[in-house]
């Protein structure tokens, strides 16, 4: 499949590289704001044409948009994708407010052969798969989520800068980066909770940097921690009674094991690139025109940014582009 890409950093690098290795993918077309940019990203990448018209990029010749642009830009990327008849990948969180899901969601059902898929790539990890098959097995009595990392932009931030995912103007902050992967994994291994709370600590430029969530089910309780501002390297629990699946993170999922008296590792054989799981997954699902595949997943990103507007509003982060009531 021909592949175009919005978005220059180095995630496009990467989602590149995994798509041209899984031998599914060809790149054909780079937009980007700068024509140098584009060419230096090809340069780096794989032949392409590039294109600074946003218009021209939609009207080459491709038959999938892969979307790395600031988090505020997704919606409207993806719904212009479609209309102009591609399959979409885009990068999470996929919509950044319930209007835009709205939008998304109706501009899908205009076109129900184009399939769409938010790359929420720990979903298509081996090791997904067991932590989820796991949950299934056992009475589950709670769970520790953890994904904090100190951001590569957090420097510029204080140094007076205002990075993208720092900035409310582009949807950024702790929860829409690094903690919707952690909502993800809760809606997909514990399905949606009774009540949902998030506690921020808010930066002066009106995003979280960090922030506590915990989600009540009816015999447990899940409580999430996400963060941009410091390392952490506390490890993530599902608890079974005395038993605990221990992993680093639902984001990263590099190792996992069993507690229950002895130590029994659990952790899958991986392929190097985060990306070539789910690049693989997607090519196949388009291929096939899996539409039935597509809507399961539209429907759990559904749960994921309904909750994940909640989160917000309870929380008080509100973003310049949010719907007004
Ligand atoms: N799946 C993962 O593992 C993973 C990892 C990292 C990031 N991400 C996601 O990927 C997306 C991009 O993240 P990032 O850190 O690369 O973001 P970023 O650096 O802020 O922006 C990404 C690209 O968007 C374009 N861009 C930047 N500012 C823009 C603006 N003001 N208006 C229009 N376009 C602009 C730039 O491309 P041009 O200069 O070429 O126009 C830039 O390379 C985010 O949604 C993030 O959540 C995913």
């Amino acid at each position: 499949m021909k592949l175009g890409v919005i978005g220059t950093n180095w995630i496009s690098e990467q989602f590149v590289a995994a798509a041209t290795a899984s031998g599914l993918y060809q790149l054909t077309a780079v937009y980007s704001r700068r024509l140098d940019t584009a060419e230096k990203f090809i340069a780096k990448t794989a032949p392409a044409r590039a294109y600074v018209d946003l218009g021209a990029f939609l009207a080459a010749d491709f038959d999938v948009l892969y979307i790395a642009s600031p988090n505020s830009l997704h919606a409207s990327q993806t719904i212009a994708g479609l209309n102009a008849g591609k399959h979409v990948i885009c990068e999470k969180p996929m919509v950044a407010d319930l209007g835009e899901l709205a939008a998304l969601e109706k501009t899908r059902a205009t076109h129900p052969t184009l399939l769409v898929f938010e790359a929420a790539r720990h979903l298509y990890d081996p090791n997904f798969a067991v932590i989820k098959d796991y949950v299934q097995k056992q009475p589950i009595s709670g769970a520790t989520l953890s994904y904090v990392k100190y951001s590569s932009r957090y420097d510029a931030y204080l140094a007076g800068e205002q990075p993208n995912v720092f900035s409310p103007a582009f949807a950024g902050g702790a929860l829409m980066d690094l903690g919707v992967y952690l909502v993800y994994a809760a809606v997909a291994w514990f399905g949606v909770p009774n009540t949902a709370q998030y506690l921020p600590h808010l930066l002066a430029s009106g995003v979280d940097g960090d922030g506590v969530a915990r989600f009540v089910y009816d015999d447990f309780a899940v409580t999430m921690l996400c963060g941009k501002t410091t390392n952490s390297y506390a490890p993530s629990e599902i608890y079974s009674g005395r038993a605990t699946l221990s992993f680093d993170s639902p984001g990263e999922l590099n190792s996992l094991a069993l507690i229950d008296g002895a130590r029994q590792d659990l952790t899958q054989p991986k392929d190097d690139n985060p990306m070539a799981d789910e690049v693989r997954v997607f090519a196949q699902a388009i291929a096939a025109g899996d539409q039935a595949f597509a809507q399961r997943q539209f429907d759990l990103a559904t749960q994921v940014h309904t909750l994940m507007w909640q989160l917000r509003q309870q929380a008080g982060i509100h973003f310049p582009g949010d719907p007004v009531n």
